[in-house]
């Protein structure tokens, strides 16, 4: 009669082995999901119950680490809800909050969904995150992610419904390297002490109604990629000297005043360079030392003045310089791509009399701005045209340049 507490005992002990081991707990993670999936009236896209670790579908993915937690869980819509506009996850309800156990996330992303409201907060609990996405979504709010600081490099929350002034708590997020807060309502000045993001790579701010100065950009001396075109800032550039790495400028359409920085002749990896509709003035500076650039766009600041004579590097692509008042005495000047009509560049009048002067301004530019470069806010339809334009070209230019351009 010894055998039947024997039986229950192994069926105890393996129950309990059940618990402890770690390929049940990846289970437990991948039930965690499901559990939203289906509350999201969604359907689970794995065998239900079994390992969702290294799944893959589309814009869909999930990645465990070596004991079977998940590590990294990307959920978009999948391509037939994406092309008849419904989302499941939009009706996901009380079911998202499941994923607040996910605890060892490392990454995040959420994008494409059609998430409303504030940001669920238990992402704060993630304690771990890393990157989090949330890019195209109509939020309005966001929790502050302050318990984040030291581990959150990437925040993307562009393309949402933020208003008012960006989150106060940004500022101390201080390991971010990657800040995107791109096509929202935000409004009124960055605070300066955004300058304590001394690591940020990306800074990309297009298409809000941020205002006022932005001179602390120049600590920033990592950085890669800085996009804060179509914004009010105003006041004079960012000195630029301390960007080695800088790759892509696009600070089109604000009320930039002050000389093109002549620092910008420093930023060897410079791919693209973009400045239309502000009120720069002044000489540009020679920029002929820029190997790299292969975009350029000065168009729509009339107080832009002198030659352009030998100042801009023969392998550009892209060339706008319409709608300012600088000129060049000969075509034979300026590189190849500003010499079509589209590129805008005026001959200086009396070219031939003012030889290798500075020039005196012309009163206008040779042709109209192209419309993909006149830079008055207000034609958004165009200027993404314009921007997929760059992106295709700067493509083969340059790996960084082009997936940011690619992006935006
Ligand atoms: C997971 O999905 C995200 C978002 O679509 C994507 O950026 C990432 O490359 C994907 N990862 C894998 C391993 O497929
Ligand atoms: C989000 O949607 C855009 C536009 O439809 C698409 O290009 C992109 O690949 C999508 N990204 C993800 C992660 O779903
Ligand atoms: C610009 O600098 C280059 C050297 O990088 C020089 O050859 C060229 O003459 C300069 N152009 C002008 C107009 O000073």
């Amino acid at each position: 009669m010894g055998t039947i507490p024997r039986v229950l005992l192994l069926a105890l002990l393996s129950l309990i082995g059940a618990f402890l081991s770690p390929a049940d707990a990846s289970l437990a993670d991948c039930r965690l999901i499901e559990t939203f999936v289906t509350g999201a009236r969604g359907t689970v896209p794995w065998t239900s119950g079994t390992e969702c670790c290294g799944f893959v579908q589309g814009k869909r993915n999930v990645t465990c680490d070596a004991t079977g937690r998940v590590i990294s869980l990307s959920w978009g819509p999948t391509a037939a809800e994406a092309a008849s506009g419904t989302n499941a996850l939009s009706a996901a309800g009380t079911s998202l909050s499941t994923l607040a156990g996910l605890t060892e996330l490392r990454v995040l992303s959420l994008v494409n969904n059609t998430l409303t409201g504030t940001a669920p907060s238990w992402i704060t609990s993630l304690s771990k995150l890393s990157q989090l996405y949330l890019t195209n979504n109509q939020l309005t709010g966001m929790p502050d992610l302050s318990p984040l600081a030291s581990t959150l490099t990437i925040l993307d929350i562009g393309s949402n419904s933020f208003s008012g002034n960006l989150f106060s708590w940004v500022t101390g997020m201080t390991a971010l390297q990657e800040l995107w807060v791109g096509r929202n309502a935000f409004s009124g000045p960055l605070p300066t002490s955004l300058a304590n993001l001394r690591g940020l790579r990306f800074l990309v701010l297009q298409y809000n109604q941020f205002t006022g100065s932005t001179s602390f950009i120049s600590g920033f001396t990592n950085l890669q990629a800085l996009v804060v075109r179509d914004n009010k800032f105003t006041g004079t550039f960012p000195d630029t000297s301390n960007m080695p790495y800088l790759t892509a400028l696009q600070a089109d359409n604000n009320g930039f005043t002050g000389p093109v920085p002549a620092s910008l002749a420093k930023n060897t990896y410079l791919i693209q360079l973009s400045l239309a509709g502000n009120g720069f003035s002044g000489d540009v500076p020679n920029l002929s030392g820029l190997a790299n650039l292969r975009y350029i766009n000065l168009a729509s600041n009339p107080s832009i003045s002198g030659t352009l004579d030998n100042l801009l590097p023969a392998a550009l692509t892209t060339c706008y310089l319409s709608g300012t008042g600088a000129c060049a005495t000969a075509l034979s000047a300026v590189p190849v791509q500003c010499r079509i009509a589209q590129a805008g560049v005026s001959t200086c009048s009396g070219a031939g009399s003012s030889t290798g002067g500075t020039g005196s301004p012309s009163s206008g530019p040779a042709s109209a701005p192209p419309p993909s470069s006149s830079g008055k806010p207000g034609a958004a339809g165009r200027r993404r045209a314009e921007m997929s334009t760059v992106a295709g070209k700067v493509v083969a230019a340059g790996v960084v340049g082009a997936w940011i351009l690619a992006v935006i």
